[in-house]
This record gives C-alpha cells, structure tokens and sequence, in this order.
C-alpha cells in the first residue's frame, strides 16, 4: 500500500487559482482583492464562487454594489498580488500601491484589472454561510479574454494566460508547467478496458 501521511481536518496543499477580485463600494472606491478560493461552479447558468472571510472590504462592496470582477493573475503579477493578499483596502489604496490598472467593465459597476489576461464580470446572486466564510455566487455576465491567446489555437493558448497556481498551507506560488493530456479525449483509450 501507499505510505500516506494524515493531515487531518485542515485546507493544505490543494492547488487553487491566484485570482484578484476587484470592487467597488458605495460611492464607487475601489477595492483589489486577492482571492484563491475562486472557480466556476456551474455552466448553466455560467456561475463564479468565491469564497470570503466576512470581515474583507471586498465582500463589505459585493454587499453594497452587488457585482464583481474576478481577474486572473498570471504568473508574472505573483509580487502584487501577493501584496493586494496581505493588505486590506481598509487601511491602504491598493491600486495605487501595486501599480495595476482599472478599466471600466461592460456591464456591472466593479472594474476589471488590465494587466490581468482573462477577466470574468459577475452579477451577484447568492451567498452561502460556511463559519467565517460567506461562499459569493456571481453570474458570469461576461468575460475578456486577451486576443493574442487564440492566434495559434482557436479555443486559446494557456501558455498566453499563464496562470499563478497557489498552494495553499504551504504558501507558495507556482507556474502551471507542461500540459499533460486533453480532456474529454483523453480518457477515452479506457472506454475500451470497461467491463461489458
Ligand atoms: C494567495 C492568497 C489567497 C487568498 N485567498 C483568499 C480567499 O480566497 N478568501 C479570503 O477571504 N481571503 C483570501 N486571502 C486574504 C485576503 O486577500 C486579504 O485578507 C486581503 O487583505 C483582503 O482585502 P480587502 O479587505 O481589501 O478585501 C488570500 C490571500 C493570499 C495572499
């Protein structure tokens, strides 16, 4: 058997997206966040989660102006989201310091991060309580992706994205590294090793 080592009941370890989640309050300030506990959780209809301690700014905004942009890091802004994950816009401008730029979205009020390769623009629709935590279920309304990834490949280029993969627990950043299969093709050399 497999030597296995017991962690018990904790979050380490689980590979997860580096996203930064971008708001605005009441009277339009806006706030980055960044957040790894983010992915989509439905296709129909196209539904982001993310997940957030109930003391963040950014979820205090989600409250007040009911959208959000969830923006992709890719590996190369690893230093300034790490900066906008250790800060919060209660005590600091987080856009000034890191650098990153703000764009207009097209249809909700929260604002989207240029430098980031894939926005995604969510409505609010629901939340869920887990403890500390408030699970934030936004429409995808829209997303923007950069042009140049879909130059070679029509269904885009991950390499053009990058993505910042966070290990969580151990707190490290990684790259995505080699691709190693495609899906829903992949998988079918076993169909035939199916018991009839
Ligand atoms: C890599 C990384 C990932 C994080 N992911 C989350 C997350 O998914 N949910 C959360 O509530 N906080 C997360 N945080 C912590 C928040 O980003 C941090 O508390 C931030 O200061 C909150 O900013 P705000 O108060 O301006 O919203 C993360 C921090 C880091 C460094």
């Amino acid at each position: 058997m497999t030597k296995k080592r017991q962690l018990g009941s904790c979050v380490t370890f689980f590979p997860q997206p580096t996203t930064l989640v971008a708001t605005v309050d009441g009277e339009g300030k806006a706030d980055l966040m960044t957040a790894s506990w983010a992915g989509i959780v439905s296709k129909t209809p196209p539904t982001m989660a993310v997940s957030l301690h109930h003391n963040r700014l950014t979820y205090a905004n989600i409250c007040a102006t009911k959208s959000f942009s969830v923006n992709l890091v890719p590996a190369h802004l690893a230093v300034q989201a790490d900066y906008c994950g250790i800060t919060s816009g209660r005590s600091a401008d987080k856009v000034a310091t890191s650098g990153l730029t703000l764009t207009p979205a097209t249809l909700i009020e929260a604002p989207l991060v240029e430098e980031s390769p894939l926005n995604v623009e969510c409505r609010f629709v629901r939340e869920v309580e887990l403890g500390e935590y408030r699970l934030v279920m936004g429409e995808i309304v829209e997303i923007h992706a950069l042009e140049e990834a879909f130059a070679k490949y029509p269904q885009g280029d991950a390499r053009v994205f990058d993505p910042l993969v966070y290990l969580g627990g151990i707190r490290e950043y990684w790259g995505l590294g080699e691709k190693s299969a495609d899906a829903y093709r992949d998988g079918k050399r076993l169909l035939e090793n199916e018991a009839d």
